[in-house]
């Protein structure tokens, strides 16, 4: 069954009003949650909670400095989850939208118990000023997180700068993937098996809402803008080829430098973005992304193959000097430049399953401690503008944890005392860490409120590995 369906583009999101508001640029966007049908598998329809019914959603796309106007509509009025007790609304699934990667104010930051109720709708507002970048919008619902993006409540964002356009394939040559996993129903639907909130594993992978697809490429270099969608899943993709991809960018955007590498880590929510050059490829031959196994992941027959491209004859438009160009000093970003001795402090962060509980946590403090707490509980305060590390530590059962920080790009300084890994070297907002790792990060905190800190592996986020952290004296 593998490598027959044919790879579809992300579709896209246009702006339903274009303005200016003293010398800025202001779109605005509008879309629905609603259930929609989705054709993933050849002869079966799929039901799915979508942005305007679709999955993978409908992919967003600004130049940095644009200010967007989201309004987000709950059109799940009705629809309830299976054995889904807590966190529900009576009429319907509560929503609450992240935009993940973008420093946006507390107030559109999809707080998790900022929740949208059915029939209701929230305007969310992002200054894009950040550098170009590839982010996403999901759903952050409270202990309805794992559902709804698993239901299909996830798209792609882009920012895009000069810096980026200047040096890396634009337009058809751009290429976004959302990868993910999935297990169905004889009847078509997606099952839903959540043990004991370890994980959601799927025996099909998805890209761009398609099994193991096949996608038509030129003998020239592309871009690949991979996001890990998966709930719960970290792949570890490489090529059959054995050759190296060039990783330019990672979540916050372009690295200084270009790395290559035969492989990589890459954990849900990570994004990583590569050069891969087809140049070196003979019409007719197939290169495929294969997933290596990888810690405490469930595998399954075919979750060792991602997709393939299928390299053509098709004439390569050689005026464009990105055609075979791949560049190998990109651009330095302020969090690649700050330095460790500008940090005014250390924090340990310490991710585990609770021996007396045996909920997930951090630091011993689960999200029902911050909802008791009246939202005061917070694991860290950093003053605004402090320059922080934090230590970010996984000690239970083999297991790996992606954190995710709201708000900030950081720097992942090392890795158990080492130097990270090569395609590590550039702006993050997720750290894999794995089994017995200790990942050291650092960063500056630029905005005032309160933002949420967690484990990306939804399970874990939902059941309960997330807090908060305050910055400033947020006057709420
Ligand atoms: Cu992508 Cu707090 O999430
Ligand atoms: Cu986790």
């Amino acid at each position: 069954r593998a490598y027959q369906a044919a790879f579809r583009p992300l579709p896209k999101l246009a702006p339903y009003e274009v303005s200016w508001d003293d010398g800025v640029r202001v779109e605005k966007y509008s879309v629905s949650a609603r259930a929609g049908m989705a054709q993933i598998l050849p002869t079966m329809q799929t039901p799915v909670i979508g942005y305007n019914g679709m999955v993978p959603g409908p992919t967003i796309s600004v130049d940095r400095g644009t200010r967007v106007h989201l309004r987000v509509r709950n059109k799940l009025e009705g629809l309830q989850y299976p054995d889904h007790e807590q966190h529900s609304h009576s009429s319907g699934l509560y929503l609450s939208t992240h935009l993940h990667g973008h420093a946006s104010l507390p107030e559109f930051d999809g707080y998790a118990d900022d929740r949208t109720a059915p029939g209701f709708c929230k305007d969310y507002v992002y200054e894009n000023d950040q550098p170009a970048r590839s982010i996403w919008y999901h759903d952050h619902a409270t202990h309805l997180t794992t559902r709804n993006v698993y239901s299909g409540l996830a798209a792609q964002y882009h920012i895009h700068d000069e810096a980026e356009r200047a040096l890396l394939p634009q337009g058809e040559f751009d290429v976004a993937m959302t990868l993910s996993d999935i297990m169905f129903e004889a009847d078509g639907r997606a099952r839903f098996d959540d043990k004991d909130h370890s994980g959601l594993w799927g025996d099909v992978i998805l890209v761009n809402g398609q099994p193991w697809p096949v996608m038509k490429v030129q003998r020239r270099v592309y871009r690949i803008r991979l996001l890990n969608g998966s709930i719960s899943r970290s792949y570890k993709p490489y090529l059959s080829t054995g050759h190296a991809v060039h990783m330019v960018a990672t979540d916050g955007g372009l690295m200084p430098a270009t790395q290559s590498v035969t492989s990589w880590r890459h954990a849900p929510a990570e994004r990583y973005e590569f050069l891969i050059d087809f140049t070196k490829y003979a019409p007719g031959t197939q290169v495929r992304l294969l997933n290596a196994s990888n810690d405490k992941n469930v595998d399954f027959d075919h979750t060792n193959k991602i997709m393939a491209f299928q390299v053509t004859d098709a004439p390569v438009d050689t005026s464009d000097p990105t055609w075979k160009t791949i560049p190998q000093t990109l651009v330095p970003s302020d969090v690649m430049s700050l330095k460790t001795s500008q940090s005014s402090r250390t924090r340990y962060l310490q991710l585990k399953k609770s021996d007396v509980t045996n909920i997930w946590n951090i630091n011993e403090t689960t999200w029902a401690d911050v909802i008791a707490s009246g939202y005061t509980k917070v694991l860290a305060d950093p003053a605004l503008g402090a320059v922080e590390m934090w230590d970010l530590h996984t000690s239970s059962g083999g297991w790996f944890h992606p954190l995710h920080i709201h708000l900030v790009d950081f720097q992942i300084v090392s890795r158990n005392g080492r130097a990270p890994f090569a395609w590590e070297r550039g702006p993050k907002d997720v750290a894999y860490v794995g089994p017995d790792e200790k990942v050291r990060v650092l960063m500056r905190f630029d905005r005032e409120g309160r933002y949420m800190v967690h484990c990306h592996n939804l399970p874990h986020e939902d059941h309960d590995m997330m807090g908060q952290f305050r910055v400033g004296q947020p006057g709420d």
